[in-house]
């Protein structure tokens, strides 16, 4: 049989694939924005038929319905990443979060964990080209690995005829055991605006940008408005975790040529793309971007192999010693870890590599500093002082490599809000660090 007879083969309604998975059972759903809305909105509706199912999902773009008390006993909701339509069940007590593995790792844990390893993996594809091979689209990050893990189980694909085809990683029709052929608008996301004080935080972190490096920008809005801020830049190179936006307008522009990367020369390499429907549209079929599974993108040793390798992403708080949480506000987890720690360490991995931890000097409005001497009970260190690299405020660079405590606390405190800096003073000397 060839490949578009099997396909042909494999065609079921979402309702007749959701109606296999049995009491116990255990699935993966394709990551973020990748996530197949066909397959989960469906499973969802019959919600009620299963018992002791475990869901195991990055953060769900889609309606998160398992996370409902309602579907106590029904679904178990295990999150890799918490999002708005997570966290209140998180405190609630009906999702349990990943904690403790970096991301390039997942693909190793989902094989190996008794407790993770899936039966069923539910993925969204693209239309087969006449090879039979399907792109992975807007997410190949957990997604691949997802497919190569159930592979011990079943592999259902909705294809979707409106997904992007990126290059990169793909899956072949033989690969997949149950194919659902419904069209679904896409998940998108949008921007945030870039205001006076992340202007400043976007024009301290350009100064470290040297022509040449490649970049990986993290996730939230100071990422994204230090991207628009490198319109001035020559021959940036991308590999990164995430394919943002501003990316495609640094290639339009012809900043970003990949002309000066060490590996993958010429393509922005990630795992997964975050942005709008044109976004996605310009990088269908469109060489320059491919995405591929985190155990390559997301390896600190290849990601190290890069020449000037810069990676830029956002925190939430830092304390006097250089501890760096991305992830828990008030001792509540509230993000994830995703790959800062795998971009951190594979930046400085780099010959002429930077990692740079960008953060607004307070919250609240000016009422909470988020530089602090030490983080609040049960707040988690995303990126440990041992990794710490350079911090950006408003108020200017940090560079706490190979500093001293005490240097590292006035460096920061440098960067701090003026209204808090002495009082930042004050604590630190009661702690010995100055
Ligand atoms: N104390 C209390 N509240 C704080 C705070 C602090 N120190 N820092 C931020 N907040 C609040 C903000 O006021 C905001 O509240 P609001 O929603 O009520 O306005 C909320 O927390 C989110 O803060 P913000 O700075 O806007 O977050 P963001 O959307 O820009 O995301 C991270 C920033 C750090 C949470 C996000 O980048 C993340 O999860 N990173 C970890 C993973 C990662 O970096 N992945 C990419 C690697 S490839």
């Amino acid at each position: 049989m060839n490949w578009k007879e099997k396909y042909a083969d494999k065609i079921v309604s979402a309702e007749y694939a959701v109606s296999l998975v049995q009491d116990g059972d255990k699935i993966i759903f394709g990551d973020w924005l990748g996530e197949p809305p066909a397959l989960v909105e469906t499973l969802y509706d019959h919600g009620m038929e299963k018992h002791d199912v475990t869901i195991i999902h990055g953060m769900s773009p889609g309606s998160n319905r398992c996370v409902d008390p309602a579907y106590a006993g029904h679904f178990r909701h295990v999150s890799t990443f918490l999002g708005p339509n997570s966290r209140p069940g998180y405190r609630e007590g009906t999702v349990e979060y990943i904690g403790g593995t970096n991301f390039h790792k997942w693909p190793e844990m989902f094989a190996v964990s008794d407790i993770l390893n899936p039966h069923w993996a539910f993925v969204q594809v693209t239309e087969p080209d006449e090879n039979g091979m399907c792109s992975f689209g807007v997410d190949c990050s957990f997604t691949e690995p997802a497919v190569r893990t159930a592979a011990k189980g079943k592999v259902v694909a909705q294809i979707n005829p409106n997904f992007p085809r990126i290059g990169g990683k793909m899956l072949h029709i033989d690969d997949i055991d149950y194919i659902v052929c419904q069209e679904s608008p896409l998940y998108t996301i949008g921007r945030a605006g870039v205001n006076e004080k992340t202007q400043k935080i976007a024009d301290y972190c350009a100064s470290l940008i040297e022509d040449d490096s490649t970049i990986q920008l993290g996730i939230g809005a100071l990422p994204d408005a230090i991207a628009r801020n490198l319109m001035d830049k020559k021959n940036l190179g991308v590999h990164s975790e995430t394919l943002t936006e501003s990316m495609m307008e640094l290639v339009e522009a012809g900043v970003i040529t990949n002309s000066m990367k060490t590996i993958n020369k010429g393509i922005c390499i990630g795992s997964q793309l975050a942005g709008s429907e044109a976004f996605y549209r310009y990088c269908e079929n469109n060489p320059m971007f491919e995405v591929h599974p985190v155990d390559y993108v997301n390896d600190p040793y290849i990601i190290g192999q890069n020449y000037k390798q810069v990676s830029i992403n956002a925190c939430l708080e830092i304390d006097l010693k250089g501890q760096a949480n991305s992830e828990s506000i008030g001792g509540i987890q509230y993000s994830g870890i995703g790959g800062q720690l795998d971009h951190v360490r594979g930046a400085q991995l780099s010959k002429g590599g930077k990692s740079i931890l960008a953060l607004n000097s307070t919250a609240k409005g000016d009422t909470i500093s988020k530089i602090v001497p030490f983080h609040a009970h049960g707040n988690i260190v995303t990126v440990p002082r041992y990794d710490i690299n350079y911090v950006v405020t408003e108020y200017g660079i940090a560079n706490l490599k190979y500093k001293t405590e005490r240097q590292r606390a006035e460096a920061l405190i440098a960067i701090a809000h003026p209204d808090f800096r002495d009082e930042l003073r004050f604590e630190g000397r009661k702690l010995g660090v100055l």
